[in-house]
């Protein structure tokens, strides 16, 4: 049996009198692959970066957020930054990529900020963007790289910590058909592989449809 990987309970968020969260309860084991759909201004992302410890719910007596086991609200910002770095990957719908700095720098970075020594680092991420096809491009700075490829040394960027979690926000929005199929078979084979955790916000519907559990949010609230 799979553990337990994200528990949250009760997790509200208003901005001023706008109401965005209205209490979503959600537990992900380890090794799901979770796609999360709904309108516009339903309040995906919002979820996504406080599941993610970007964003900070509006606690309250019956809020709770524990990821590996570790209680969220428990963390001062050090530690929840340490904590993050190390446990945590993001893919955003704009890659983010730094323009001036090469993929295998981009790549890098995450690792230097965690202090893993350079001669590892560069080891690595010379192996994840092998991985991800883009072994002859690990020396081409972002503007330099297709859409598909730009993502994919996203997701080496992501995974140079190791994290057990992923969350992607619409990873695939900005991608034409064939690089979006070939990143969401990453994201399939990458949890076959390595057994990491993946909750994705998409309005791609063959992706949502193949995750392990697809969730609806309407108005701040998981529906289904
Ligand atoms: N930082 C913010 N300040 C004020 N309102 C925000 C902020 N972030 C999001 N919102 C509002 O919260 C609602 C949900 O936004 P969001 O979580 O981005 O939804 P989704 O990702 O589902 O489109 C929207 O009405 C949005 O305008
Ligand atoms: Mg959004």
């Amino acid at each position: 049996m799979n553990k337990t990987i994200i528990s949250a309970k009760h997790i509200v968020k208003a901005y001023k009198e706008l109401q965005v969260l209205k209490g979503v309860d959600l537990t992900i084991l380890e090794g799901e692959v979770i796609s999360i759909v709904g309108a516009s201004g339903a309040g995906k992302t919002t979820l996504l970066q406080i599941l993610g410890t970007l964003d900070k719910p509006d606690y309250n007596s019956e809020t709770e957020l524990i990821i590996n086991d570790e209680a969220i609200k428990s963390l001062n910002d050090k530690a929840l930054a340490k904590f993050r770095n190390k446990n945590i990957g993001f893919i955003f719908q704009f890659h983010q990529l730094l323009p001036e700095f090469t993929a295998l720098e981009n790549v890098c970075i995450p690792a230097f900020i965690n202090n893993t020594p350079k001669v590892d680092t560069e080891k690595r991420a010379k192996e994840l963007l092998d991985y991800l096809g883009l072994k002859d491009r690990i020396h081409h700075k972002p503007n330099s790289m297709s859409g598909g490829e730009q993502q994919r040394v996203a997701v080496a960027r992501a995974l140079i910590n190791n994290p057990n979690i992923i969350f992607a926000d619409e990873p695939s929005g900005n991608l034409d058909s064939e690089s979006a199929e070939q990143l969401h078979n990453l994201f399939f084979k990458l949890r076959d592989e390595f057994n990491q955790t993946f909750v994705i916000v998409t309005h791609n519907q063959e992706l949502a449809n193949m995750a392990d559990r697809k969730l609806t949010m309407v108005d701040g609230k998981i529906v289904s």
